[in-house]
């Protein structure tokens, strides 16, 4: 708890545009939070570093990400946004939880199976130690609860186990983190396989609208979008690829799957996958504008980046010096 607040925390990895998918299922849900809990929001540049990155693009990238979270609404002054690696107690509390979590728990982790199968030429013990990472961003801040897609959520549940473990040995030092299930938005297909989800790392470009992505591209990418042979705009599961476009619609210009079923009545896909273009570019542009004003703005950047990076290390500090004395650490004097 913070003020009487509980606390939120996601880290997000500078890896990948963010698409269309993650504002309507995730970002677009989380702009009223800060209201109700004590929002940190964590650009994992450490995270990163597990698979070989460019430095300069993995600094611009982390950057892009952090201006694009504020362009796309939350407010800087509510949410904690900044960098993992302006707060040296994630660092610092990953080596001790280090110490406290098996070789067979890690070797149990999915990720990490697909991901050294991935990059075979280096498998470090970053990649393998990442959970533990994870786990220490988490339990830094005294969270309660973790947004997580499923793909995530085995490590929140190591980070849970680790966290239980520690407080049984030193009595109550963490706070237990739980999924959070809040409200979230329609979850988003791949346009050309619509059985899937869309995805960031998607390797066909024509898979998924990004953020960037300018009104020709979503308009073409709209164009392109897989459907059926069916030649009616209805809503059912077996017709996949106009659900999604029906969803997609329905979260860019707030009308329900009927009203849209209603208004496309003896349409063609043609004109349906060019409305649904517009709104789409309609929902972006206006944030893509306020991504260039912002980039533009290097000092207030900065001085969002130097505040949050101060707020989040004020917070981590308390935690690790509590689980430092609780180890056997000696004092500090002063
Ligand atoms: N591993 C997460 C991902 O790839 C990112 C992440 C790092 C994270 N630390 C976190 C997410 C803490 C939630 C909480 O998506």
């Amino acid at each position: 708890m913070i003020d009487g607040k509980k606390v939120l925390f996601s880290g997000m990895q500078a890896t990948g545009n963010l698409t269309l998918g993650n504002y309507i299922g995730a970002l677009k849900n989380w702009l009223t939070l800060a209201d109700d809990y004590e929002c940190f929001y964590s650009v994992v540049d450490m995270h990163s570093i597990t698979v070989r990155q460019d430095p300069a693009e993995l600094r611009s990238r982390a950057r892009k990400l952090l201006t694009l979270y504020i362009a796309a609404g939350l407010d800087p002054k509510k949410n904690c946004i900044y960098y993992q690696s302006h707060v040296s107690g994630h660092a610092e509390l990953s080596w001790i939880l280090n110490c406290f979590t098996y070789m067979g728990e890690l070797n149990r982790m999915t990720q990490f199976k697909d991901k050294s199968a991935k990059h075979a030429d280096n498998i470090n013990a970053g990649l393998y130690t990442y959970p533990v990472l994870m786990a220490a961003d988490i339990l830094l801040y005294q969270t309660d609860v973790v947004p997580v897609g499923k793909d995530q959520l085995q490590h929140l549940e190591i980070t849970r186990d680790i966290a239980q473990r520690f407080n049984a040995i030193y009595g109550d030092v963490f706070t237990i983190p739980e999924p959070f299930i809040g409200k979230t938005g329609a979850k988003i297909m791949s346009l050309q396989d619509p059985t899937k989800k869309m995805s960031k790392s998607d390797e066909n470009l024509n898979a998924s609208i990004y953020l960037m992505d300018d009104k020709d591209t979503i308009i073409r990418k709209f164009k392109r979008a897989v459907t059926d042979s069916e030649g009616i705009i209805a809503y059912n599961d077996t017709q996949a690829g106009i659900h999604n476009l029906i969803d997609i619609y329905c979260a860019c210009t707030n009308k329900t799957p009927d009203e849209v079923v209603k208004e496309f009545e003896g349409k063609g896909y043609g004109d349906f996958k060019l409305a649904v273009g517009e709104s789409v570019a309609d929902l972006l542009t206006p944030l893509q504008n306020k991504f260039f004003e912002l980039e533009k703005d290097k000092a207030y950047i900065d001085g969002i980046i130097k505040e949050n990076g101060e707020k989040a290390n004020y917070y981590a500090t308390k935690t690790i010096r509590k689980v430092q004395k609780k180890v056997g650490f000696p004092e500090r004097i002063r």
